[in-house]
């Protein structure tokens, strides 16, 4: 397949929090690549995957056991960062690498937003989400820009941006109610 980028395609839907996989989606990659581009790849790859670990995270400590429909926003939320934990993970081991054996100092920071943010309640949790997602979008932003993907790890990441804005929107949206 050739290998194009696909920049600038925002047709993107959130409302899928997990997309279907199916057994022909994985592939072996990087195999006719230059070995800047490789490096660069990797780099991008270990910042996602680490990244997503913190968001996963987050979440993870802002859920309380009330049953409310704050909570159930906030699990949706925790899946689809699992989600993209996933994809990051698998597009690694297609590529020959490996994740970053250091990445539990992400889960660290993750708690500590997480957990802190709900000690604050409601109003600290919902700020913490749209300022570590405004951070996401800009991140994705830039290594959109500057890393040569392979087109089928370009659109995962633009479909993971678009997520990360739509969690921005939402918690806009509640903050504001
Ligand atoms: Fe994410
Ligand atoms: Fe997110």
């Amino acid at each position: 397949m050739p290998d194009r980028n696909t920049q600038d395609q925002t047709s993107y839907d959130i409302s899928i929090v997990r997309p279907r996989m199916n057994h022909d989606d994985f592939e072996i990659r990087g195999r006719d690549m230059e070995p800047a581009r490789l490096k660069a790849i990797k780099k991008g790859l270990l910042t996602l995957h680490t990244l997503e670990l913190m968001a996963i995270t987050i979440y993870r400590f802002q859920i309380t056991s009330e049953k409310s429909e704050f909570n159930r926003q906030l699990i949706a939320a925790m899946c689809n960062e699992m989600t993209h934990y996933q994809d990051f993970q698998v597009k690694l081991y297609e590529y020959g690498f490996k994740p970053n054996p250091l990445r539990w100092a992400f889960w660290i920071v993750g708690f500590t937003f997480g957990f802190g943010s709900r000690i604050f309640g409601k109003k600290a949790i919902l700020k913490t989400g749209i300022w570590v997602e405004s951070k996401a979008v800009d991140h994705y932003a830039e290594l959109l820009k500057t890393i040569d993907w392979d087109e089928d790890t370009r659109k995962i990441i633009e479909k993971d941006q678009a997520d990360e804005d739509g969690h921005i929107s939402r918690w806009k949206t509640m903050l504001e109610s």
